[in-house]
């Protein structure tokens, strides 16, 4: 499998559009209460605001979109709106797979799944399958995932493929076992709702990601919103440890 460039070795490379954005998509709850509507309907409207977001990253040409819908920690909620964001998902999942693939959008979903009914396991699988070969955008969606989950399960994954007990490994050996191991680190972190926090979602690939907060609740998240977040990123200067100066010279002599 091509190792993605790590963030902490070397400068990846970046351009003006982000070519990952990751988004922590919170807020449904706050949305529906300032309406005097239950929290379902939150969730509700999100869906939508999920299918602007996947349209509008196709329209500027992102190559890989990851949205935090469900975390390891999200289990401490109330029973029924756990049950009624699993029938979400699941609702969701068998209405837009088709889609999905004619858009040339390959489906991914990253966490752990073991909780999940059958049924909803059955149907991401087919759901990843069918769309593995699609390269327009990669699609992800983090479902029972926690950062912390995803480096432990990555050591475990490790540990058992070798022989003996690898006290001096890299963090490439490491990395190779992580569930988003197939997409490059994200270049730009968004979280909607107005807290500033990685509720612990991709806590090793955000080493070097630049990170944008919005008050804007998820449901009313817009293309104009997404604008706002990537005009940000365009302002940044990401310098991965370097001096300005550097990464002047470097610019210099690639021209
Ligand atoms: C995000 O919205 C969706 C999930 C975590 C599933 P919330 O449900 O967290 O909404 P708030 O934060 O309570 O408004
Ligand atoms: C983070 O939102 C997880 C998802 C959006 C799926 P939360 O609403 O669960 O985060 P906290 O509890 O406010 O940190
Ligand atoms: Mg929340």
């Amino acid at each position: 499998m091509p190792q993605s460039q790590s963030s902490t070795r070397e400068i990846p490379e970046t351009g003006l559009i982000p070519k990952h954005i990751a988004i922590i998509m919170d807020g449904n709850g706050r949305w529906a209460r300032n309406r005097l509507m239950p929290r379902m309907a939150g969730h509700q409207q999100g869906v939508e605001t999920v299918r602007g977001v996947i349209k509008s990253c196709i329209e500027r040409n992102i190559s890989y979109l990851t949205l935090f819908a469900f975390s390891s920690e999200n289990w401490r909620r109330p029973a029924d709106e756990i049950s009624f964001l699993m029938q979400l998902f699941m609702g969701a999942l068998e209405q837009e797979i088709t889609k999905l693939h004619v858009n040339g959008i390959r489906f991914k979903v990253i966490g752990d799944l073991s909780r999940f009914e059958p049924k909803i396991i059955e149907f991401i699988h087919n759901g990843e399958q069918l769309t593995t070969q699609n390269t327009r955008l990669t699609f992800t969606v983090a479902a029972n995932y926690g950062g912390r989950w995803d480096i432990m399960q990555a050591m475990r994954k490790m540990m058992a493929q070798s022989t003996e007990l690898p006290l001096n490994f890299e963090e490439e050996n490491l990395a190779q076992y992580l569930s988003m191991n197939y997409a490059p680190e994200p270049d730009l972190f968004i979280r909607t709702g107005g807290e500033c926090r990685v509720s612990n979602f991709l806590l090793w690939q955000l080493a070097y990601t630049e990170l944008y907060f919005t008050d804007t609740l998820w449901p009313d998240f817009s293309e104009h919103e997404l604008d706002l977040a990537i005009q940000s990123y365009q302002q940044r200067e990401r310098r991965f440890g370097r001096t300005s100066e550097q990464l002047q010279m470097a610019v210099s002599v690639k021209r």
